[in-house]
């Protein structure tokens, strides 16, 4: 296993390129089982995820090759296959999203329930209750999704849970209802950008629906879905977490790739933090905006609440704590859509910063530096989150268990270290901690501090999953 020694402290300066958006890539990826034709899809990122989930739909019979650095192409050899295997879907939560078209495409999906998730609860049901009402049936077998259809039927579905919409759970339904006989409307569906992209990508095969984008989904039924070369659009989580590096190490950083009309929230709360933020590119084509931001020389507190879009998104409500943490006064960061997504905060801690959990929110007393420590990463954006308060810290720090980053950031080290940042990819192993950072070797500390540290340490370590 490998880990990262950052030395911190280190204003990070000059251009970096956002990839196209992981969580557009997945489903589409997996929508590619409807398609009759061979599909071309440009700006896929090379992460673990993506190639997790082409080795799943190479088990579901398709074909799927890296042209280049940018580009898959996915091409269905044999339809027969119907099952998506534990041993790939626990390794990937959005494996989930073969089960729509599966059903769909094949009439019959039996998709292993992904299991437990460090950001907590995560069911299905709404996933379930949208394919039912489209005329599945649907049975929960030795921890499989059994679900059969001889013809899907178009039909009313209302998508709307406790926390909001469900991200993955409309690209299902949506991917199921295109092949459905008749017209299906979906109410409460989630408009996040990357659901808009999916419903572009189908249409490009042929589906017909409307209303991407709005709670609203109209969809006619179509019989039969071609092939199509679609670009996927920039990812917004990967932006935002280059803009705050940017921003926690008060440096000037040129963010290329960027759709500002999908980060209105971020940048609204980059800026009442006093972040400056320039849109000095507009985008044009399949080439997206490039933002400036320049880190200033002291944050504002601020609160913000992680909502379905167009709010703010959950997945950089990890790295606004870090950068929160460094600001004036204090702050407070509440999750609706994942209100137990809080493993980083002891993490955060560690380094220095100070918060204290209340229910679904963090209350963040802002410090004036944070100082390097050893860290663990307990989710992806988590684990970004801890690599944006590494490289404003002074000193070294080590982050264990880096594999979550590299599920959803491609060769983050190696880019940020483009920018002047000093991240080192190593073995996770003693040896590789840096001396300074081990503080028990060599040093007589007395019994007593020795005993407070051990309590420290039990209650801040994350639990092992
Ligand atoms: C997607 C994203 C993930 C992001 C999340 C929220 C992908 C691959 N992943 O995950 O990065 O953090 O959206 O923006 O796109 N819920 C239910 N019942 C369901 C489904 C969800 O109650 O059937 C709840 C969830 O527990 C959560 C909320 O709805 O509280 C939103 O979850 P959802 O949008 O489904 O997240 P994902 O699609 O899994």
């Amino acid at each position: 296993m490998d880990m990262f020694v950052v030395r911190g402290g280190t204003p990070l300066q000059g251009r970096i390129r956002v990839s196209g958006a992981k969580n557009a890539a997945l489903p589409i990826m997996a929508a590619s089982i409807m398609a009759d034709d061979a599909v071309t899809l440009r700006d896929v990122p090379d992460l673990v995820d993506v190639r997790t989930l082409a080795s799943l739909l190479g088990t579901l019979g398709l074909l799927v090759e890296r042209q280049d650095d940018q580009s898959l192409q996915l091409e269905v050899i044999d339809n027969s296959a119907t099952v998506a295997d534990y041993e790939l879907v626990r390794r990937m939560r959005a494996s989930i999203c073969v089960l729509g078209p599966l059903l769909a495409r094949r009439g019959r999906a039996c998709v292993s329930l992904p299991g437990g998730c460090n950001i907590g609860d995560r069911p299905i049901d709404l996933h379930l209750k949208g394919l039912e009402a489209l005329g599945a049936d649907i049975r929960i077998e030795r921890g499989y999704v059994m679900a059969s259809a001889k013809r899907l039927r178009g039909n009313r579905v209302f998508l709307g849970g406790s926390f909001g919409s469900t991200v993955t759970g409309t690209c299902n339904v949506l991917a199921a209802a295109v092949l459905a006989d008749g017209v299906t409307t979906i109410e409460s569906a989630a408009c996040e950008p990357e659901v808009v992209d999916f419903g572009n990508f189908l249409r490009s095969l042929g589906a017909k629906i409307d209303g991407l984008g709005t709670p609203f989904l109209r969809i006619e039924g179509v019989r039969r879905l071609g092939g199509t070369d679609h670009t996927i659009i920039p990812d917004r989580i990967e932006a935002a977490t280059f803009l705050i590096a940017g921003a926690m190490t008060r440096g000037d950083v040129t963010v290329e790739n960027c759709c500002p009309g999908h980060m209105s929230a971020i940048l609204d709360k980059l800026k009442e933090t006093g972040v400056e933020i320039t849109e000095i590119e507009a985008g044009s084509g399949s080439t997206g905006a490039t933002l400036r931001v320049r880190g200033p020389q002291s944050l504002k507190q601020a609160e913000c609440s992680a909502l379905p879009y167009p709010g703010l998104p959950t997945d950089v409500q990890a790295q606004f704590m870090a950068l929160l943490s460094l600001a004036d006064g204090i702050s407070v960061v509440t999750d609706k859509v994942f209100p137990d997504r809080f493993m980083h905060v002891a993490e955060l801690v560690r380094l220095g910063a100070r918060i204290h959990r209340e229910g679904p929110s963090a209350i963040i007393n802002g410090v004036g530096r944070l100082s390097g420590a050893c860290v663990m990463a307990s989710d992806l954006r988590a684990s970004a989150a801890l690599v944006l308060a590494a490289l404003a810290a002074e000193g070294d720090t080590v982050i264990r268990r880096i594999y979550h980053l590299d599920r959803g950031y491609e060769q983050i080290e190696q880019r940020l270290n483009s920018l002047g940042a000093s991240i080192r990819r190593v073995e996770d192993c003693a040896e590789n901690v840096p001396a300074n950072l081990q503080l028990t070797q060599g040093v007589s500390v007395p019994a007593p501090h020795i005993a407070v540290a051990a309590s420290v340490a039990k209650t801040a370590a994350p639990q092992e999953r």
